[in-house]
């Protein structure tokens, strides 16, 4: 049953970066896109890099490996369908980031 599990204290996220999560077995990037939080798997379906480093701008990411891009409002990926990741529902409770995870 899904279930909303502490992430992270949100102010430790500037805009523009990620900070990783593990939640039971899961890697997941939690982003700060200007100011709205998004929780997705730390995986690019490419080739597998770790997507938390990769710059965000109008809340897309773009994987630092080999440049393909993800919406992270729905996971899609922008440059290269039907390939897309994960996504995780975030709700921000007092300052803390929540994520959703089966
Ligand atoms: S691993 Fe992400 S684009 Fe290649």
């Amino acid at each position: 049953m899904p279930q909303f599990v502490r992430g992270a204290d949100i102010q430790e996220i500037p805009p523009g970066t990620a900070r990783v999560l593990r939640i039971r077995g899961r890697e997941i990037a939690l982003f700060n896109a200007d100011g709205t939080f998004y929780a997705v798997k730390n995986s690019c379906p490419h080739r597998g890099f770790s997507l938390d480093r990769g710059a965000v701008q109008d809340g897309v990411v773009t994987c630092p490996g080999h440049g393909w891009q993800f919406d992270l409002r729905t996971g899609d990926s922008v440059d290269h369908p039907p390939a897309g990741i994960r996504c995780y529902r975030v709700e921000i409770r007092q300052g803390w980031a929540w994520v959703e995870v089966p």
